[in-house]
């Protein structure tokens, strides 16, 4: 089916130079982005900035995702992009946030080196499901916080 929705999760490695304000800078401009080009293409998902990794989720339209994935891959600010999963879903995650923002936080919360050198795909699967699964519980924290 052509309307079939998909989720992509993937880590990547953080290539901005300077201290965390200008990486907080560069986060913001990517959220504001973010928000202004996905709703148009019926994308969603949440982002957070982990112990110098990017960790996203982005789902919606097949074919829109693999676009918006194409350029987000090529983007300079980050590199080294490792996808853990890219697979149809029952319903979105993150509905209701063209991009939500999970957070910064210090530790990484996976051992993306150790995935990606076991180049195992039920390891990245399921390193997958708890990106999904913190992703969701740190919007929702952070929802309840803000109102
Ligand atoms: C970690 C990361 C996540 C990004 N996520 C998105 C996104 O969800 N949507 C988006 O349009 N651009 C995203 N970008 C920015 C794109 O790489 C690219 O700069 C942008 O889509 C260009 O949009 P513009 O042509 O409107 O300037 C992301 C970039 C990075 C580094």
């Amino acid at each position: 089916m052509t309307d079939d929705i998909y989720s992509l999760a993937y880590i990547s490695k953080n290539t901005i130079a300077g201290d965390q304000d200008v990486i907080n800078a560069q986060i913001e401009n990517i959220l504001m982005t973010a928000q202004s080009n996905n709703p148009a293409k019926g994308i969603t998902g949440a982002l957070l900035y982990s112990g110098g990794y990017f960790c996203q989720v982005i789902e919606g339209p097949e074919e829109a995702l693999e676009d918006l994935f194409e350029t987000i891959q090529m983007d300079s600010r980050h590199a080294e992009c490792t996808i853990l999963h890219f697979e149809p879903i029952e319903e979105k995650g993150f509905s209701g946030w063209s991009m939500a923002f999970a957070g910064i936080d210090d530790n990484m919360r996976f051992d993306i080196d150790g995935i990606k050198a076991s180049k195992d795909e039920l390891a990245m699967k399921s390193a997958g499901k708890d990106l999904v699964n913190v992703l969701d519980e740190l919007v929702s924290q952070r929802q309840s916080v803000s109102t």
